[in-house]
């Protein structure tokens, strides 16, 4: 399959040990109890609780980036007129650290996050970081924050780097000071059921974007505009809702994540992403890697609810599963469509997909990619 444009602008990040430092580390003098800590680390919940420290930098349209550094974990302060308030000026992104078995910290792909960062960026016409910036923030907030990398099954360092425009001014022009930053959060499983199948609610009466928006970019508007169809299938059962293209033809992506349909015939759909309306995920990157491999004929094309639906019922579609990077790998074990809902069985190609790619993301699988990039050895950190 070919690269897309985000893939192509990937660029290899150098080892941990050359990026580390650039966000000189000013430790928390009030850092979490031993008994909070403790408390943490044995209930985990996705995105609840952060750990002592955050990465930030400044930027501005005269200087450019400066004031790199990695201090306390806290609120920050901006003024009231700051652009992010009013216009939504802001883009970020998810990644995950993950404890191997050697106690070593490793993360997946940051360079895809990077590129993608920096696409997202540009659509919200915020400034690109410097090269290298985004995985050193990376490095330097898991190095100084090791320690809360957890060991559980399932569970990682959910990292959510992001960058805010700051300026205050009520016109409606890109802000001439930006920040950004980045902060941690030890994570269980996105849906709480963990791999057990998720229910999913098709929207009708709304989109999550449209042709010439900002549907490829990773920014809160896109996650905004989900939030009320997300909260109306909430209140009919659903853990997530399914967007429809503008034609109300194609599905696109759920709430937060991709999809794949899984075919009798060892074919392997995902919608494609080259009309800008949907978010190319890593995870979805990866996954069309894997089971490229694996012999399956992977396709992105469009996918067409009815064909989806005709499918179902005949078998010829066998399993249908969500991906991300805080999803990972979850079957879709429910469609819910014009108030009905249909049953999709969990088989052996969603499995196989969230064996390998979490096997390889916690080293105990072959990297065969170069995909996993090594923070730190992870020594005496807990
Ligand atoms: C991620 O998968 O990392 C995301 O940013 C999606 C969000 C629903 C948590």
């Amino acid at each position: 399959m070919e690269p897309t444009a985000l893939e192509r602008s990937q660029v290899t990040p150098p080892c941990a040990d050359e990026l580390a430092g650039r966000f000189p580390l000013t430790p928390n003098p009030h850092p979490a109890s031993e008994e909070r800590y403790r408390r943490i680390m044995t209930d985990l919940r996705f995105g609840v609780d952060f750990t002592d420290h955050l990465v930030h930098a400044h930027w501005s349209a005269g200087e450019g980036w400066s004031g790199r550094e990695t201090r306390a974990y806290g609120p920050i302060s901006l003024s009231p007129a700051a652009t992010i308030f009013h216009y939504g000026q802001e883009c970020f992104e998810g990644i995950k650290a993950y404890r191997h078995d050697d106690g070593s910290i490793w993360t997946f792909r940051p360079q895809f996050n990077e590129a993608r960062f920096a696409q997202s960026a540009r659509r919200m016409c915020l400034p690109e970081l410097e090269p290298g910036d985004f995985v050193a923030a990376l490095v330097d907030l898991v190095r100084a924050d090791a320690k809360w990398v957890p060991t559980d099954p399932g569970s990682s360092l959910y990292l959510r780097p992001f960058m805010i425009g700051t300026e205050p001014h009520l016109g409606v022009h890109p802000a001439a000071e930006v920040d950004f930053y980045c902060i941690a959060s030890p994570s269980g499983a996105y849906f709480s059921s963990g791999f057990e199948p998720v229910s999913i609610g098709l929207v009708r009466d709304y989109h999550r974007a449209g042709p010439g928006g900002t549907g490829a970019a990773k920014t809160g508007g896109n996650y905004a505009a989900s939030l009320l169809p997300q909260k109306l299938a909430a209140e009919e059962g659903y853990a997530q809702v399914c967007f429809l293209d503008v034609t109300g033809r194609y599905l696109e992506e759920l709430g937060g994540m991709n999809l794949f349909v899984v075919g009798e015939d060892n074919t392997v759909l995902t919608p494609d992403v080259s009309g800008g309306t949907v978010l190319e995920g890593g995870t979805r990157s990866s996954i069309l890697t894997l089971l490229a491999d694996r012999g399956y004929d992977v396709r992105t094309s469009d996918i067409a609810l009815d064909d989806l639906l005709d499918g179902i019922a005949s078998g010829r579609y066998t399993e249908m599963f969500a991906c991300g990077t805080a999803a990972v790998v979850t079957p879709i074990g429910c469609l819910g469509v014009d108030g009905q809902r249909i049953e999709i069985p969990t088989g052996e190609v969603t499995r196989g997909v969230y064996d390998e790619l979490t096997g390889i993301q916690l080293g105990r699988v072959e990297d065969r990619y170069g995909w996993t990039y090594k923070i730190c050895d992870g020594e005496n950190d807990r």
